[in-house]
């Protein structure tokens, strides 16, 4: 997200009262209207495909100044004021903060902060009493430590790998890591967590997306997801349903430990879904 004084951004999520949907719709057009007058920037809504009465607002304001302009404005406050009465408004993406170095910082950390791979537990398993020649030569083939990702994105696969490591999976011994991003750019990763029980089991999808949802967060752009697989491990139906109700159309990213195998869209994956459209 851009953090200069140019071009700021604020995305908000926006739950439209039963019945009031008229009501928003008017009120979203005069605010719109106020925003283009008074130049501070431009506005539009957009309705969830996935949700009837989910809209998101994005707002592009001129400047910073004219962010915090817009903010202090009666009239726009007026009419807000009347919005927060008929809706739940969720901040997604705060433009007219100041970007927070320290938030960076360890949004930076959490997602790329990535370990030896070599020191991670199953390597460490997989590689005792292995003759050192031999060794060499499976890492050569797992190739090096590559960067998966253009300088100032995300590593989001790295997250996975790393969350795959917290794993609890006695039962099938299957280690499962996940990488959710949010429209904000933060990374809430997952591990499947299996229990004696067995049908209690979560899956790493499940576990990023419930921990993402209960830290507030409610726009996702992608999810990586990491196994110690030759192929692919996609997600189960049980996530996909999840993942389509709370995370629209993510982009997914499906990955063994040496790096991505395919990107999907989850509409591909989920075809014909069941979701609040049809309720
Ligand atoms: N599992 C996941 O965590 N995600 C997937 O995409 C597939 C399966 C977990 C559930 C269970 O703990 C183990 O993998 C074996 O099914």
């Amino acid at each position: 997200m851009d953090s200069s004084d140019q071009n700021r951004l604020s995305v908000s999520l926006i739950d439209v009262a039963t019945g009031k949907e008229s009501e928003f719709t008017e009120l979203a057009e005069r605010l719109g209207t106020l925003i283009i007058r008074k130049k501070y920037g431009v506005a539009e809504v957009i309705r969830d495909e996935a949700h009837p009465l989910r809209f998101y607002s994005v707002r592009r304001w001129n400047d910073a100044a004219a962010a915090a302009a817009c903010h202090a404005d009666a009239e726009v406050q007026a009419l807000t004021a009347r919005l927060y009465q008929i809706a739940k408004v969720t901040h997604v993406v705060n433009g007219a903060r100041p970007a927070d170095p320290l938030r960076l910082v360890l949004d930076d950390q959490r997602a790329r902060a990535e370990p030896d791979r070599r020191t991670g537990f199953d390597r460490r398993v997989k590689n005792v009493g292995r003759p050192e020649g031999e060794r060499r030569v499976q890492e050569r083939r797992l190739g090096p430590r590559r960067l998966q990702h253009r300088p100032g994105e995300i590593d989001l696969l790295a997250a996975a790998r790393r969350a795959r490591e917290h794993a609890d999976a006695a039962f099938s011994k299957f280690k499962v890591g996940a990488a959710l991003e949010t429209a904000d750019g933060i990374v809430i990763t997952g591990c499947n967590i299996e229990n004696a029980s067995f049908g209690l089991t979560t899956c790493a999808e499940r576990v990023a997306m419930f921990k993402a949802l209960s830290e507030g967060h409610r726009i996702f752009t992608r999810i990586a997801i990491v196994a110690d697989t030759e192929t692919p491990t996609p997600p189960c139906g049980a996530c996909r349903q999840i993942l389509w109700e709370f995370g629209g159309n993510l982009e997914v990213q499906l990955a063994n430990l040496s790096g991505l195998l395919g990107t999907y869209n989850l509409k591909d994956l989920l075809p014909l879904p069941f979701d609040a459209r049809l309720l």
